[in-house]
Formats: C-alpha cells, structure tokens, sequence
C-alpha cells in the first residue's frame, strides 16, 4: 500500500504549468495520477502537446488526457472577451531587441517535441471515471481556466464527495493580471470557477496571484539552474528567463528582475504546507456578470459573511522555501 499522495495535474501549459507538472512528477512522495489539458494560456493544441512535451522529457508514463478547449458559457457574449488587451493582448504586445514578441508562454515550451501521445479518452469522462472509482483520496491541483473541473462537477456532481481536496491556482485577493478586477484562470472561464467554489468540495485552497508573486524565481535561480547543467535544468532556466523578461515588460514586480512560477507552489504546498503563509478560510464568490469586474474572486472577509466560508485563501509565500524545493528536484533528475 503506497503511502504517496494521489494527485491529478490539469493544466493549460504554459511556462509555470510546466514546472509544477514536473514538480509533481519529480517528487517521490507524490503518485500522479494524471494529466489533463485545459484551453487557457494557449489553445488546446499547444497545451495538449507542451503536457507531453514536459511528460516525456522526465521519460515519465503519466498518462496526458485532452479537456475541453474553451471556456463553458464565457465566449457565448459577443463582448465579454473581446477587447481583451490583459497581459499580452494586442494592444499591449511589446517587442524585445530581436523584434519578437514578449511573452509570458510561447505556442510551443523550449524541449523536445513530444513522442508520446495524449490518451483517447476525453479528460473530463476520464476525470468523473477515476474520482468515481477511487477512495476518495485524490488531491486536485488545478492550474488553468477551471473548465474541465466545472464540466466534470456538472456531468457527475457526485464527485463533489469524492475528491480529497481541491488546491487550485487562481483569483485575486488584492493582486489582478488579466484586468483590474480578475486574475486569468478565472477571468478565462468564471462561470467554471463559482460551479468549483459552491461544489460543495469539502476543502478547496485558492492560491492567489497575492501569494505567487511573493514566491519569484530571480536571476540567482536562474543561475543556479544553468550550473546544474543539465537539458531539464536549462530548459527550466530558459522558462525562468523568459517569464523575467515578460514580467519586467508588462508586471514589474517588487522583487526586482524576477517572475512568478504560479502553478507550481500549489505542488509545492502539497509537499510542504508552510510555502504558503497567511492563510484565511472566507467565503469566495466569482462575479460573472460580464462586466468591468467580470471574473473577479469577490473574498468576504467579514466575520459574518453573506453565505457560508468555502475557501482557503492564501495571502502569502515563502520564496526561499519554495524556489530550494523546486531547484533541488531538478538537481535530482538525470
Ligand atoms: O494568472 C496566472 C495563471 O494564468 C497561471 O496559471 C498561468 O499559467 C495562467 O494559466
Ligand atoms: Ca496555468
């Protein structure tokens, strides 16, 4: 009888998404179970085939299973989407000395091309099937738009009883990047995230931009990567250096000259709870009126909030604890 945590991995990868897939692969304590691809950071394609990308580089068999490849209701609006400018939309797409485009994920991750392939069933029937089947000892880590969850809770809603717990990188408490009220995950498919936050999921933790941008990755941790010296450690540090350039472009953050790799302190925190700090159980709700706050995670933070808590919200991070943790499983793998 393993004694590892049972995880399944769904994911829009993209850059960070990456480093948390291999995070969780990496790790000896964790048992994953799955990935599932999501429409998000990049269309279903690249995401799909950058899954397979990190999978094989690790020559790991994780099973990869396509998910849906756009949001449940959010694009039915004609305008609830369509001046998006947030992060690298057009208006605000900004150049480096080469000419090319900064940004945050390219269409394809800077590692081989898979040889694997996806598995044939959808992720979301292969999702209701394993939460279904299991003992209900699975943790969930979510790192993209929720659609697949949402999609799953609404075709099964048994799995609400079913699924350990949800830790889901995503929303906003005071920090936001798609527009001045939301953050991208949910931003991307609102409708999903409140089907999540009101599933009835017994424990769910959000991990805020609030807290990933306290947990950056800098030049020093780039650095040390490069000195490992291995095709995984300098693919890593070519994701690291990219998201830098992206940041100070378009989010420069505190902590000069440095990124956030939100998707993997959700892995991280599974390993070590103490990478989060100041973390407050609230009632959180998503607006998905479709206007200016459209996607924005609404946290009550009152002491009688409106409707019952339904969320762990973390307010904070430990860089150090969590970059080490990160570097030193890299370093592990040859
Ligand atoms: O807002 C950051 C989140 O959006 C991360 O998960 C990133 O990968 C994108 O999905
Ligand atoms: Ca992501």
């Amino acid at each position: 009888m393993s004694d590892k945590m049972k995880v399944i991995l769904d994911c829009d990868t993209g850059s960070d998404d990456a480093v948390a897939i291999l995070t969780a692969i990496l790790s000896p304590r964790i048992e994953l179970l799955g990935v599932t691809t999501v429409a998000g950071n990049k269309e279903i394609n690249f995401t799909t085939d950058n899954t397979l990308r990190v999978v094989d580089m690790l020559r790991s068999d994780v099973p990869v299973y396509r998910g849906c490849a756009t949001s449940m209701v959010a694009k039915l609006l004609p305008n609830r989407h369509g001046d998006y400018t947030g992060m690298t939309g057009v208006k605000q797409d900004k150049l480096d000395d080469k000419g090319e485009v900064i940004s945050y994920h390219h269409d394809c991750l800077p590692m081989p091309a898979p040889t694997s392939k996806e598995r044939p069933e959808h992720g979301v029937w292969w999702l209701i099937d394993t939460l279904m089947k299991s003992e209900g000892d699975i943790t969930l880590i979510p790192t993209g738009p929720l659609t697949n969850i949402g999609m799953a809770l609404r075709l099964e809603p048994r799995i609400a009883g079913k699924i350990k717990q949800i830790i889901f990188m995503g929303g906003g408490f005071k920090v936001f990047n798609a527009t001045a009220a939301s953050e991208f995950n949910i931003w991307a498919d609102p409708e999903a995230a409140q089907i999540v936050l009101t599933s009835g999921v017994k424990t769910i933790t959000m991990v805020p931009l609030d807290a990933t941008h306290q947990a950056n990755f800098t030049r020093e941790d780039e650095a040390e990567l490069r000195a490992i010296g291995t095709p995984l450690a300098i693919a890593v540090a070519d994701l690291v250096d990219e998201r830098i350039v992206a940041y100070n472009a378009y989010q420069p953050q505190e902590l000069a000259d440095s990124a956030p790799i939100h998707d993997a302190l959700c892995v991280a925190y599974l390993l070590d709870p103490e990478v989060l700090t100041d973390i407050r159980h609230m009632r959180v709700d998503v607006d998905i009126s479709g206007g200016f706050a459209d996607g924005q995670t609404i946290c009550d933070t009152r002491a009688y909030p409106d409707r019952p808590e339904n969320c762990y919200v973390a307010l904070g991070a430990d860089r150090l604890r969590f970059s080490r943790m990160v570097i030193e499983l890299i370093r592990s793998f040859r």
